[in-house]
């Protein structure tokens, strides 16, 4: 069945639920807050068989002692097909740096020239990009800064056991649809000016956010944006039903605290079905975001066929914005990272036709995500590029030394060459928190007054 072909029938979906009592499961292997350390150990690097080596990759270890072989390097970035044959005649097997493997394998992702990515259009110039985002954002802004002051009084209406303001909810989400319909990056953009002691209303806005530029990018119409906008801002209602000392402890959950977290999913879907005239596919991505696609979900491990569109679309958002968020007991990772995260588990929790349109949408640097230059600048990047996916449009913020200069917007694909006649190349993604500047203010500052190269 074509992907068009299967939204059409998910939109028809609206099954009445099984269960308003079922309680979560022990059996559900989401353990990353349970194991934080091992499971981001684990995605520092991946085991490949030489076979399977491709160029760009960066091999960091051995199935044998580097001196078994003749290089003088302990990494190597491979850089032509011999360098592949070299570590084929020594090796059978060795572990590949995580970013390089994402950067190539995703990059094969592309090959759909149909697909665009965020953004992502042949014609539009640095300075074009730089001015589009410019001339929207103090509106989206607005849209942002109202969304959030909503969700609050939503959090508090909840904890409160208040009636939900459905018509209140209707009308935010409508703004954050104009401004994404107007421009997709200006809102998309603002999803990385983040508070950490603010993390669930954050959360639950860029969730909405995120919801409804992916319906965009599937050319999904208004009606379906904004039920996708609603289904991110009330996905995760129940959680003000948690105690705060679980929700927000810094230390490893016990398997006891953990399956009181997951019963957030059922404490929501009972609220938004009692409390507002509140349609039932929203009520339902509540109950469902944390469901997986093998049926091993929480907390009723439905089978693939038993989830909307909604509910497997807010799986993907939802979980890109946990692992890209710093948390109380964990930093946020970089974004190339959660996409390749997302990526290796399509086929166990996510839609994979899904995950792989999400991640032709947000690209290998998404838009608004952080990256070191070849020359240690650091930049932003301000669109992505279908033709060139690893030399999007990026925005400079500081000098080699890390100090913070007034931003130039840059197309890497142009070749642009530094003071020193270097041209300028994405090193790698970074974490929010490897800057030690205040992200916030530059990010609202650089697309507000920024130069062009
Ligand atoms: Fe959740």
């Amino acid at each position: 069945m074509k992907f068009l072909d299967r939204i059409t029938q998910w939109m028809g979906i609206r099954k009445s639920s099984k269960s308003h009592t079922g309680y979560p499961d022990q059996k559900s292997s989401d353990s990353s807050r349970i194991f934080p350390d091992s499971s981001l150990r684990k995605l520092e690097k991946k085991r490949l068989k030489v076979t399977d080596l491709q160029i760009g990759m960066t091999v960091v270890e051995l199935d044998r002692p580097w001196t078994d072989i003749p290089v003088d390097f302990q990494e190597i970035t491979i850089n032509t097909r011999s360098d592949i044959a070299l570590l084929q005649q020594y090796c059978d097997e060795v572990y590949v740096d995580y970013i390089s493997y994402t950067s190539v394998t995703s990059d094969n992702l592309f090959h759909n020239k149909n697909a665009h990515t965020l953004s992502s259009n042949k014609l539009i110039n640095a300075q074009q990009t730089s001015m589009a985002l410019k001339a929207e954002l103090p509106r989206a802004k607005k849209a942002f800064d109202r969304s959030l002051g909503y969700i609050h009084k939503l959090l508090k209406d909840v904890a409160q056991s208040s009636e939900i303001d459905v018509l209140a909810a209707r009308e935010v989400v409508a703004d954050c649809v104009d401004s994404i319909l107007r421009n997709d990056t200006a809102m998309f953009w603002l999803t990385k000016i983040k508070n950490q002691d603010d993390y669930t209303a954050e959360h639950c806005l860029r969730v909405g956010i995120l919801a409804i530029t992916f319906g965009k990018y599937l050319q999904l119409g208004r009606v379906q944006m904004e039920l996708l906008g609603l289904c991110g801002i009330l996905h995760d209602v129940g959680k003000m039903q948690i105690p705060n000392h679980i929700l927000n402890k810094t230390t490893p959950l016990t398997q006891e605290e953990f399956n009181i977290i997951k019963q957030h999913t059922s404490l929501g879907y009972q609220y938004l079905s009692s409390h507002g005239d509140i349609d039932p596919l929203v009520q339902q991505a509540a109950h469902n975001h944390h469901e997986h696609i093998n049926g091993n979900g929480y907390p009723r491990q439905l089978s693939e066929e038993e989830l909307s569109l909604y509910d497997r679309l807010i799986a993907i958002v939802d979980s890109y914005d946990a692992m890209t968020s710093d948390r109380c007991y964990r930093l946020g990772m970089p974004a190339s990272q959660a996409v390749s995260i997302l990526y290796n588990e399509q086929h166990q929790h996510y839609d994979s036709q899904l995950v792989q349109l999400f991640i032709q949408m947000v690209g290998i640097y998404p838009v608004g995500s952080l990256v070191k230059m070849n020359n240690g600048q650091i930049a932003v990047v301000l669109s992505t590029n279908e033709d060139h996916k690893l030399e999007p449009v990026v925005e400079l913020l500081t000098d080699p030394y890390r100090r913070l200069i007034q931003p130039v917007a840059v197309d890497l694909s142009k070749h642009v060459t530094d003071s020193f006649g270097h041209f300028l190349k994405i090193k790698r993604s970074l974490a929010d928190h490897e800057v030690d500047f205040d992200l916030k203010a530059v990010l609202l500052r650089s697309s507000s007054s920024s130069q062009v190269a």
